[in-house]
């Protein structure tokens, strides 16, 4: 999928990976870092986690395509934002709350000095080759020793296609080598309905934290 299928998903209203109530796994293992941190939330839709991490005091920065996704977040959680236009990305900031969505491609965003890294739905969302090049841009953004939470998929790539793609342990270990698996949980109900219609019957969310 490239920038337009994306935007094209947001218009037509077809995010089924959209969770209403927030990711279970950031609720159940978000470590108790300190208040100020700041939280890097690549390719971040509309999602309830942004909202979740700001109000454990953390300062949130997202980064999402879509406008229709970025307005919609702050409509629908009544949040003032003030906008300003750049040559890349716009920058929508809340009035009241330590939280900042950029509108615009991911790999064009230049921040750096993330104190920790939430991912739920990026690296999933890209294929193999794009990973390659999200990580390493990732890890730019990062500071040294930056805290990080990446949930992932994995269910057998050979019977259905991404996106989300399935992301296998020995590629999480090959970008970063402190990564721990936390948990991991049947995901089966909430997948895609293509992965059902494929034939797909074991589908595995897993839960990343830097040790
Ligand atoms: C699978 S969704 C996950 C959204 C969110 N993380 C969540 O958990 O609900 C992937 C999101 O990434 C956005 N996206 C895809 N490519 C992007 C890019 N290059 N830069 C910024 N956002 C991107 C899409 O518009 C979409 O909202």
């Amino acid at each position: 999928m490239d920038a337009e299928d994306w935007r094209g998903r947001w218009t037509e209203g077809r995010t089924g990976w959209h969770e209403p109530e927030g990711n279970a796994g950031l609720q159940a293992a978000w470590p108790p870092l300190t208040d100020n941190t700041h939280v890097l939330v690549p390719l971040c839709g509309k999602s309830p986690d942004l909202l979740w991490l700001a109000k454990r005091g953390h300062e949130v920065t997202g980064i999402e395509l879509s406008k229709i996704a970025v307005r919609d977040f702050f409509v629908e959680n009544a949040i003032k934002y003030k906008l300003v236009k750049g040559d890349c990305l716009d920058c929508y900031s809340a009035v009241d709350l330590p939280l900042t969505l950029y509108c615009g491609d991911y790999f064009e965003y230049s921040g750096s000095g993330f104190d920790a890294l939430y991912d739920r739905g990026a690296l999933v969302a890209l294929p193999p080759d794009l990973r390659e090049r999200y990580i390493e841009h990732t890890k730019n953004l990062l500071r040294p020793g930056a805290s990080r939470m990446i949930v992932t998929l994995e269910y057998d790539q050979a019977v259905v296609s991404g996106p989300p793609f399935s992301v296998p342990a020995e590629e999480i270990s090959g970008y970063w080598d402190d990564l721990v698996c936390v948990s991991k949980k049947d995901d089966i109900d909430n997948c895609p309905p293509k992965f059902r219609a494929a034939g797909l019957t074991d589908v595995k969310e897993l839960v990343w934290f830097s040790a």
